[in-house]
């Protein structure tokens, strides 16, 4: 190239590179602005020096309920041994991927490797089975996925025989996002989602396997299924109420608790067969466990968020 012109290329680069660089720290400035730790740092000097940090607020757990979901989790399984934890729905593998860490912490890939612990992931989709068992594959040691790992393509409506104390069954409700680690052109069908029979069904064979001491997550998404949504809230709650001193499970059930207690009214979305699909799942429930079960059960929500993800998480005291 031509001395000049290169030249020229040169300088139209650097006032590109200026001129990127002066929106980047505006759009930082920006989208931190009201934030302490960064407003008080910003300096005459330092504006000029060194651009401010962009900050990534996704794995903070007082930002979205997936990273309270994964600290809530990593809790339960904390120093877990001779356990099983099932991810009831696999989608893109990386809840699967964030259980396998806590289940099988600081193993190498060079040795054979032993764990008492287990974790089954199911799902209804082929390609979701296939995406969430290549993850598991790049991340740990080809003995643990052999003996203590299993991806299964089927509902988890039930659960195959066996699968010991269980600690942990999560879920992540809905259908298959759209990710990276699918492979070919084609987004994922949106169709193909959790619905409030099956999410029923499963809720209750769950909290039947789970041990004291365990727990159910289930992120649901009002959004996109408000009565699914709706049905996971009133079987939890009814787990809840399975020890209360002053109100009985089934009053969720008559009209006339409900004008006592209009705080533990069910939805108005919850049509008969699903209210009577819920009631039969947790006499299942009570007959399975007897009647001394306890569960404390907690809803984890962004406030000003119209329809956000919310999280229920069920925790088995007794
Ligand atoms: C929101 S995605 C799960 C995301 C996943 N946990 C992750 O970390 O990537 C929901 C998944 O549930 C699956 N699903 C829908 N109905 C199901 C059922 N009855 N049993 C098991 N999986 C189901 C869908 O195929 C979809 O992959």
């Amino acid at each position: 190239m031509h001395s000049g012109n290169s030249q020229l290329v040169e300088s139209l680069l650097n006032s590109a590179t200026q001129r990127a660089d002066q929106i980047l720290r505006k759009k930082s400035s920006a989208s931190t602005k009201g934030t302490l730790s960064i407003s008080t740092q910003t300096t005459a000097n330092t504006k000029q020096e060194s651009p401010q940090p962009i900050h990534n607020y996704g794995k903070n757990p007082a930002i979205t309920t997936t990273a309270l979901a994964h600290l809530l989790w990593s809790h339960v399984l904390q120093d877990a041994t001779h356990t099983a934890v099932i991810d009831a729905t696999a989608g893109n593998g990386n809840d699967a991927v964030f259980l396998a860490q806590l289940l099988f912490p600081n193993l190498s890939n060079d040795t054979a490797q032993v764990s008492t612990n287990q974790l089954l992931c199911l799902d209804v989709q082929e390609r979701a089975c296939q995406v969430t068992e290549q993850r598991l594959a790049d991340l740990l040691p080809q003995s643990i996925l052999q003996n203590n790992v299993q991806v299964l393509q089927q509902s988890h409506a039930t659960f195959p025989d066996s699968q010991g104390p269980v600690s942990l069954v999560v879920y992540n409700l809905g259908y298959l996002p759209n990710s990276t680690h699918l492979e070919g052109d084609d987004a994922p069908d949106k169709n193909i989602k959790t619905n409030t029979q099956s999410t029923l069904n499963s809720l209750m064979n769950a909290a039947t396997l789970l041990q004291v001491g365990g727990m159910l997550s289930i992120m649901t998404y009002p959004r996109s299924d408000a009565v699914e949504d709706a049905a996971v809230h009133a079987f939890c709650q009814g787990l809840a109420l399975f020890s209360s001193q002053t109100q009985d499970w089934r009053g969720m059930f008559t009209e006339n608790d409900n004008k006592n207690h209009p705080d533990l009214a069910l939805s108005p979305l919850i049509d008969r067969t699903v209210k009577q699909q819920i009631y039969f799942n947790l006499e299942k429930v009570l007959h399975a466990l007897g009647s001394k079960s306890a569960w404390r059960v907690q809803e984890y929500k962004k406030m000003g968020w119209i329809d956000s993800p919310i999280l229920v998480t069920a925790f088995r005291i007794k």
